[in-house]
């Protein structure tokens, strides 16, 4: 049974802050033998300890090289520092299921698209996920974090389609797949909705001492937004906000 732990929330850094989150986030724990603290560095990892990993929000062409190649917002070559990116870096406890949190006091709309990644020369990013425009956000989702022999190999979004957007006048179901929020009901424009990000983590594979990583199978026989209701200082944001709304 994986432990139910809510990593603390992270603001939003520049990516020439990067590094100083990464330190910024370094809970030490007897347990956590990864000393690999970049999310641009390789590393494999056992059971107990942290791995960490990146998100970057940006436009969706930002994370395209040369109009068609996806590379990681590691790589320079995709000039994210100056491509008016956000940054925040996560340092989960690996094979716990975890609730991020992303607390900005930026406009709803900067955060655009957003790339999980982690790794160098063996560098995994998800593909790019819609978060916000000026019209609508999404808030929720669930990210998958693979791993093989302790290596990560895959980063993707899990989806669970519309089916909480029915029956609610708040919220439309984007391209079939997220529910998203008006983000003139957001709290930033004036609303009533903490828009801030939940993102559920979840890992699946096996790590370096071949143990099976079993949060996956938990966080699939949960219903998303579930884990919101057991963090009690999310109670009056996230829970009411989703109870509202479903
Ligand atoms: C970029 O794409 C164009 C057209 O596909 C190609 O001719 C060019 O060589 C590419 N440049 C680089 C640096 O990959
Ligand atoms: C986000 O930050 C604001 C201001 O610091 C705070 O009032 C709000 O409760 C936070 N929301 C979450 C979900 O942590
Ligand atoms: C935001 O995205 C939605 C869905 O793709 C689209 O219908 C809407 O026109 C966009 N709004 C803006 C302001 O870009």
């Amino acid at each position: 049974m994986a432990v139910l732990r809510r990593t603390p929330t992270m603001s939003f850094t520049t990516i020439a802050a990067i590094l100083a989150a990464a330190i910024a986030v370094l809970s030490v724990s007897a347990s956590d033998n990864n000393r690999v603290y970049s999310p641009c560095l390789d590393t494999t990892v056992a059971r107990s300890d942290g791995f960490t990993f990146g998100i970057a929000f940006a436009a969706k062409d930002s994370f395209l090289y040369n109009s068609t190649l996806q590379l990681s917002p590691c790589d320079s070559r995709l000039h994210l520092s100056t491509a008016n990116s956000q940054i925040a870096v996560f340092r989960p406890k690996v094979d716990e299921i975890s609730l991020l949190t992303v607390n900005s006091s930026s406009s709803p709309d900067s955060y655009r698209y957003m790339v999980a990644f982690s790794g160098r020369k063996y560098a995994s990013r998800s593909t790019p996920a819609f978060v916000a425009n000026g019209s609508y956000i999404v808030t929720s989702f669930t990210l998958v974090l693979e791993f093989k022999k302790g290596r990560l190999q895959n980063l993707y979004w899990k989806r669970d389609g519309c089916a909480k957007c029915s029956g609610s006048t708040s919220s439309v179901c984007l391209n079939g797949q997220d529910c998203a929020i008006k983000t003139s009901n957001c709290k930033n424009s004036g609303g009533k909705v903490d828009c801030s990000l939940g993102i559920q983590l979840a890992f699946s594979g096996t790590d370096k001492h071949f143990s099976a990583l079993n949060s996956w199978y938990e966080v699939s026989n949960l219903r998303q937004y579930s884990l919101y209701g057991l963090y009690s200082n999310l109670k009056d944001s996230l829970t009411t906000q989703y109870s509202n709304f479903f």
